[in-house]
């Protein structure tokens, strides 16, 4: 398994002066507590405050001015102006973002789906072609398929993790590419590298959809992807308690989206911004844990007689093992798997667990658990069900943080009742 050595983040660089020593590349805690972070916060405050404000004063026209002059030549300016154009509560969050993913900057927004929507509807223009991965989260789809179709763009969707497909479905009106990695249900994983390699030769776009991989088991931009989205209500606030996304880039597309997400509007409150602020300083411990618990419980669910398959792309028997150990350094808390019997059989094991919670969403604190064909498929197509490969019996099991011998006795004593 290959663990990414980051090169420090500049936030990490040593504030006073040369140290003749090299530091080694801080771990997965250190960088989720200190990437981007800033010391010095007003009233010597160890935590941002929050900045619970709409607007921002100026002492008089000549301050008033002179932001108006540095606004004209800077991407950041010093202050702010206007709610929706910044908040200081917001912007340290989006730091410590942007240092953890490796890129130039990060736009933090109310939601993964508005982290999906402005980047696509910046991204893309009537007459153009997106290039998608298949089990792309099912309200993308939707996004993509028929609410980006009204404005005459078009769509192939094609299997995951194929890059021969992917390029066969190239055409010349095609400007993007958008995947996941890992995918929902599946965890299917995209060779990244290979991705980008066809994007370049091509003239592409390429923008990732990383929320289950969180930026400590895998860094998108490192392998020349354009743009990385994630749900920040998953992994990286982690506590199952707001909503909020984020866009983060290497460059050249950050200033755009700044201002696409002014003219959409899909802004983050400063308070829930201090919460995810929370949430990042403690996303090493958490997702160190939860890979734990996730390659653990894969590992046990697959050789229980009761069970089916497996998908993780922590185990050999994944189809997409061989690049998840390339390019991840963890496997993340997801672990989908078929019951062996029907429906009714997985609701059952489903009913008789005491620790997980029968919910949507997945990287919170919290174990939650549910059967897709339920919970996002049920009053979808059967065919289309059918052709995703989502089964009655399919479970999806989003790892939480508890112990791994509790939840694997829970899952022993569950699996019983099937
Ligand atoms: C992979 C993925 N992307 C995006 C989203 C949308 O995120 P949000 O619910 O924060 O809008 C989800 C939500 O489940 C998701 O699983």
């Amino acid at each position: 398994m290959t663990t990414h050595a980051l090169p420090p983040p500049a936030s990490l660089a040593p504030a006073n002066g040369n140290h003749p020593t090299p530091t080694p590349a801080p771990g997965p805690s250190t960088r989720a507590l200190h990437a981007g972070a800033r010391r010095g916060h007003p009233h010597h405050s160890l935590t941002p405050p929050i900045v619970q404000s709409a607007t921002y004063t100026f002492a008089d026209t000549a301050d008033l001015i002179g932001f108006m002059d540095e606004r004209m030549f800077v991407e950041t300016p010093t202050r702010q102006e206007y709610g929706r154009y910044g908040n200081p509560t917001v912007r340290g969050v989006e730091a410590r973002l942007a240092a953890l993913e490796g890129g130039k900057d990060a736009i933090l927004v109310s939601s993964g789906m508005a982290a999906i929507t402005t980047s696509l509807l910046l991204l893309l223009a009537p007459g153009d072609h997106v290039v998608m991965s298949a089990d792309s989260y099912h309200r993308t789809r939707v996004f993509v398929q028929r609410f980006l179709h009204r404005y005459h763009i078009t769509c192939t969707a094609v299997p995951p993790g194929d890059l021969a497909q992917i390029e066969a479905a190239i055409r010349p009106e095609t400007r993007l590419i958008l995947a996941e990695t890992p995918t929902n249900p599946f965890l299917r994983c995209v060779d990244l590298a290979g991705l980008a390699a066809i994007a370049r030769r091509r003239g592409l776009r390429t923008l990732i959809d990383s929320t289950f991989a969180t930026p400590l088991n895998l860094r998108p931009l490192e392998y020349g992807i354009d743009l990385v989205v994630h749900s920040v209500t998953k992994y990286l606030a982690g506590h199952n308690d707001l909503l909020a996304g984020v866009i983060i880039g290497s460059g050249g597309l950050t200033a755009a989206l700044r201002e696409a997400q002014s003219l959409f509007g899909a802004v983050v409150d400063p308070g829930a911004a201090f919460q995810i602020g929370r949430g990042l300083q403690t996303l090493g411990l958490r997702v160190t844990r939860q890979n734990e618990n996730g390659l653990a419980i894969a590992r046990f669910l697959e050789q229980h007689p009761k069970v089916l398959r497996v998908w993780y792309p922590g185990l050999p028997s994944h189809p997409d093992h061989a690049i998840a150990r390339q390019q991840m350094a963890g496997f993340g808390g997801v672990v989908s798997f078929e019951i062996a019997g029907d429906g009714p059989a997985a609701a059952r094991f489903i009913d008789a667990l005491r620790l997980p919670y029968i919910a949507a969403s997945l990287g919170g604190v919290d174990s939650l658990i549910e059967q897709p064909a339920i919970m996002s498929y049920y009053d979808a197509d059967p065919e289309a069900r059918q052709a995703l490969g989502i089964d009655d019996a399919l479970v999806r099991f989003a790892i939480g943080i508890e112990e791994t011998a509790d939840l694997i006795a829970d899952l022993t004593q569950a699996l019983a009742a099937v």
